[in-house]
C-alpha cells in the first residue's frame, strides 16, 4: 500500500493533497443528505479520485471517495488522531490516508489500518441514483 505523496512541511502544515470541487455547484445538501451530481464532478470519474465537501451548510466535513473497488465511500474528514486533520485518498483508492506526519490509514470502509489513531473513522452509507450520488450523512 503507496502512502498518498506529500511533502514533509505539507504534512507539517497538514495540507490535503484533495482540494474543494472544481465546481462548487456540484452537490446540493437535500432532507439530510447530500447529493452529488455526477456529471459535474470530474474528481469521481476515476479510482482513486475524490471530492471535498464542508462549510455551511453540511453540518461536518466529508470526504468522498471512488475507490479501486469501482464503489463509492463517504466518510468524515476528521482523523480520529488528536491532530483531527483532513483524509486523502490513497493513490488508486485502495483507502484514505491522514495528510498529516503521522499518516494514520484507514481502508474504505472507515477502519484504521495504520498510525496512530485510536479508532475507525466515521463511514456514511451512498447511493447512486443515475447520475446522483446520494451520502446519507444523518
Ligand atoms: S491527525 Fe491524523 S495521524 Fe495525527
Amino acid at each position: 500500500m503507496q502512502d498518498v505523496n506529500r511533502k514533509f512541511w505539507q504534512r507539517i502544515l497538514g495540507i490535503p493533497q484533495t482540494g474543494m470541487p472544481t465546481d462548487p455547484g456540484c452537490w446540493t445538501m437535500e432532507d439530510g443528505k447530500v447529493v452529488i451530481n455526477l456529471a459535474r464532478a470530474p474528481e469521481l470519474k476515476e479510482a482513486g479520485g475524490a471530492l471535498r465537501l464542508e462549510g455551511p451548510p453540511l453540518p461536518g466535513r466529508y470526504l468522498v471517495v471512488k475507490g479501486a473497488d469501482g464503489s463509492y465511500h463517504a466518510f468524515e474528514n476528521r482523523c480520529t488522531h488528536l491532530g483531527h486533520r483532513r483524509l486523502d485518498p490513497l493513490p488508486g483508492g485502495e483507502g484514505v490516508q491522514c495528510c498529516s506526519v503521522n499518516k494514520s490509514t484507514y481502508n474504505l470502509s472507515g477502519e484504521k489500518l495504520k498510525g496512530p489513531a485510536p479508532r475507525d473513522v466515521k463511514s456514511f452509507p451512498v447511493s447512486v441514483e443515475g447520475e446522483k450520488l446520494v451520502v446519507h450523512v444523518s
